[in-house]
């Protein structure tokens, strides 16, 4: 079997377009949508990552300001400009880039941030309404993996969907909607026994760890659909995922690439998790407004 790739720049290309219609509407209402982007230091990847955020956001008519902060930045100031944040009506969305310098508390910063404006999906009150099923901020990569998967018509009823990785951005949330989709889930880590015998029996394999070469061919049922989160850099310093790619598509029936898979998802659902932030700020908006007589 040779697998299809799952496009992942197609697919964001198509989401943000359905952002960019969302994002005329609500200024048709008089709400300019505005996302606001704290970057704490000089890490060259977190640069690059904000730089790609602020520009998709720009193309689909959302309103994103980057805020750089020297690496110096006192926590408590930290924690101030996010109050202001969460104050200023006209900010509907606010991100903390991570990995914030090692004085900082990111969960402390994480929760400081309005669970309103939380368009990362990391604060624990999102969490929550992701474990109980109530409205909230899903969190971007796991929400794009979903998408990708919706892309495809694949039903995950009843299916065993493994995930590979347990981290609170990726892996748990991944394994919810999964869940929330009546998968049946396995979560794996770096204590699981036998990997390989558990993603042997996936329809779906979900792999989120970080590591090259996590998931290889011979680690996959034939006719699987193969989901890579990871985004690594192989002995040649390309860019490559968590998967063998090359093997793993000799037998899986669907796979995602990297680059080009969940890392432009990742981005779109950040798009839309701050248009439906600003919807939502809106529709309260108006409801809370007194009407004329
Ligand atoms: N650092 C790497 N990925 C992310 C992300 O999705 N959100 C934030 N806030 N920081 C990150």
């Amino acid at each position: 079997m040779t697998a299809q790739t799952i496009d992942g720049n197609a697919l964001a290309r198509a989401i943000r377009a359905e952002v960019s219609g969302r994002t005329a509407a609500l200024k048709a209402r008089g709400v300019s949508p505005q996302l606001n982007i704290i970057l704490v230091g000089e890490d060259p990847a977190s640069q690059v990552y904000t730089r790609h955020k602020v520009n998709d956001s720009t193309e689909t008519g959302l309103g994103a300001t980057l805020e750089r902060y020297p690496a110096d930045m006192t926590e408590s100031a930290l924690l101030d400009r996010i109050d202001a944040l969460n104050r200023d009506p006209s900010v509907h969305g606010i991100l903390v880039q991570l990995p914030l310098p090692r004085h900082m508390d990111a969960g402390k910063v994480i929760e400081a941030i309005a669970p309103a404006k939380d368009v990362d999906g990391f604060h624990v009150a999102s969490a929550g309404a992701l474990v109980t099923g109530l409205p909230g901020f899903w969190p971007c990569t796991p929400h794009g993996c979903l998408k990708m998967l919706d892309s495809i018509g694949y039903d995950l009823r009843g299916k065993h969907a493994v995930v590979i990785g347990r981290s609170n951005i990726v892996g748990k949330p991944m394994a919810l909607m999964l869940l929330q989709r009546n998968a049946t889930v396995t979560i794996c880590h770096s204590a699981t026994a036998d990997l390989k015998a558990l993603t042997r029996q996936a329809d779906v394999v979900v792999a989120a760890v970080g590591k090259r070469n996590v998931l290889t061919a011979d680690m996959v049922k034939p006719g699987a659909v193969v989901i890579d989160v990871g985004m690594n850099r192989n002995d040649e310093g390309k860019l490559c995922g968590d998967v063998d790619y090359a093997g793993v598509a000799a037998v899986a029936s669907w796979i995602t690439p990297v680059p080009g898979g969940v890392g432009p998802m990742t981005r779109a659902m950040l798009l839309v998790n701050t248009i439906e932030a600003a919807e939502r700020a809106c529709t309260a908006a108006e409801g809370a407004r007194p009407t004329a007589t």
